[in-house]
């Protein structure tokens, strides 16, 4: 077994997946202002690290995902956010590109950027503790304008295998994060066949770069229709569709997928994840890698009142307590409104 292939079961393993808490600042400025609270360097910190401190990162969380801002700070106790997360036994991580940028000559698409400069972030953030990394590409559907278009799913997917491969040379994790949007009028059929398209490019171009598949995670979205169709899906037809496309896309060597949540309720992306595991015929393990599916109830909770400690880790406890049943597929409606 690699070091890396060590690495990715670690995080994944035993009922546990990952906290995406790397949030750019204008993101998390975004989200925090939504709830009414200001947005400095403290009070992002005192939210994250609320969550950090909480007693279900010990049994739910394999691995957190930091921003730039995060992975450089200390902790209250004057630990380095890093070894605070160590401490309740997941292990560090840090997204590494530097967002989502025009497309040039595209009809408003996007390719991921922060390929310049990379291999001497990577040390650095080695350095400070990190032992995977995120990349995140996005594409868009739109079925007026036959989007996502071949120049944006080339770009992304080059761009994935070169992040990649970078990644694994500094002796780290890649989570590996092709994000088809759930925004849009599309149906689930089309949501499949893109999905289809952009995982096959993506692993396309990470066995071009020489990636090996044992020491990635991937993080793709759930095949559902898009969140301005009037189309409905039942849970059961999500989880049946979305083990399909990945069976039929993901290479066998990839040992595990962690869901993002990509815009669904807490409660809609657990009952999904469940439903996947019920039906999970593959060797992959499928886990989270939730950011708003963990935080949301949390964040509104503490936005009320940003001293309640304690209140606040209940409500991320639960939440990361049903994720966990979710990974297992033990999760129950009954369980939920314990
Ligand atoms: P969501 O679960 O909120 O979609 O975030 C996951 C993530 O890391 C997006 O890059």
């Amino acid at each position: 077994m690699s070091e890396l292939n060590k690495i990715a079961l670690k995080i994944l393993s035993s009922g546990k997946g990952i906290l995406a808490a790397d949030e750019s600042t204008g993101t998390m400025t975004k989200r925090l202002e939504s709830v009414n609270v200001s947005s400095s360097a403290k009070n992002r910190l005192l939210f994250r690290e609320t969550l950090f401190t909480a007693k279900s990162m010990e049994s739910c969380i394999g691995g957190v995902i930091l921003y730039d801002e995060t992975i450089k700070q200390n902790s209250n106790s004057k630990k380095t956010i890093p070894k605070l997360i160590s401490l309740s036994g997941a292990i560090p991580g840090i997204k590494v590109d530097i967002g989502a940028k025009k497309l040039a000559l595209s009809n408003g698409e996007t390719v991921t950027e922060g390929l310049d400069g990379l291999r001497d972030r990577l040390k650095e953030y080695y350095d400070l503790g990190a032992r995977f990394t995120k990349w995140r590409a996005v594409f868009k559907i739109s079925t007026k304008n036959n989007l996502p278009s071949i120049e944006s799913v080339k770009a992304n997917a080059h761009a994935l295998g070169r992040y990649s491969a970078l990644v694994q040379e500094a002796k780290m994790v890649p989570i590996v994060e092709p994000e088809v949007l759930m925004e849009g009028d599309h149906d689930a059929q089309n949501c499949y066949q893109v999905t289809k398209m952009v995982l096959e490019e993506t692993f396309y171009q990470l066995s071009n770069s020489n990636v090996k598949l044992d020491g990635i995670i991937l993080k793709p979205n759930m095949i559902l229709p898009g969140s301005n169709s009037n189309k409905k899906m039942t849970n059961e037809e999500v989880a049946k569709q979305t083990l399909k496309c990945l069976k039929e896309n993901v290479p066998t060597e990839v040992p595990g997928i962690a869901f993002l949540s990509g815009g669904q309720t807490e409660v809609e992306a657990t009952k999904n994840l469940n439903l996947i595991n019920k039906h999970n015929d593959t060797r992959f393990i499928m886990t989270y890698s939730y950011g708003r599916a963990l935080q949301k109830g949390a964040l509104k909770f503490w936005s009320k009142d940003i001293n309640n400690i304690i209140g606040t880790q209940n409500i991320f406890n639960h939440r990361a307590n049903m994720c966990s049943l979710a990974a297992q597929g033990k999760w129950s409606e009954e369980l939920e409104k314990k």
